[in-house]
């Protein structure tokens, strides 16, 4: 993906952490969601007393998507780190999530893993998920 549009959606999703709620892990995750359509959709984590109910940044920009109507996407942007620290490793999407966005992508989308605007990686869905199991896999003669 062009350098310049992964910065706006790298930028998006900084944005979107500083809403994180993590009160338990004080693990701050923000991501942007881009739809074919063009529009960004963001998220952030939202932390639970109960833990289990936790819901990552990624899931959170999907659900948003889809509760309005698009379901198509071609790239995402996760951003990830301690409160008020910078990591050393990029935030890669957990494996829930990985399969919550192959439901509506498949394989192609593009995912940028970022620590800061300019310090990134780009990678695929498929690569992160490969065999993924998909809506394909529940019909009888899959395309
Ligand atoms: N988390 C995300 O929001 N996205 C990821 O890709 C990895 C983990 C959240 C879940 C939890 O609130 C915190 O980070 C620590 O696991």
């Amino acid at each position: 993906m062009e350098q310049q549009q992964a910065r706006e959606l790298i930028r998006a999703a900084l944005k979107a952490r500083m809403f994180a709620y993590t009160p338990y892990s004080h693990f701050k995750v923000g991501a942007a969601l881009l739809a074919k359509n063009g529009q960004v959709f963001t998220g952030c984590n939202i932390e639970n007393a109960g833990y289990t109910p936790t819901n990552c940044a990624e899931r959170t920009a999907l659900f948003k998507a889809v509760s309005e109507g698009v379901t198509e996407f071609s790239a995402i942007a996760i951003v990830g780190s301690l409160e008020g620290k910078t990591n050393t490793l990029v935030t890669s999407p957990c494996g829930v999530c990985r399969q919550a966005l192959f439901e509506f992508t498949g394989p192609d989308l593009t995912v940028i893993l970022a620590k800061s605007e300019t310090d990134y990686m780009e990678t695929t869905l498929g690569e992160l998920l490969p065999y993924g199991f998909g809506p394909k896999n529940l019909e009888i003669n899959p395309e």
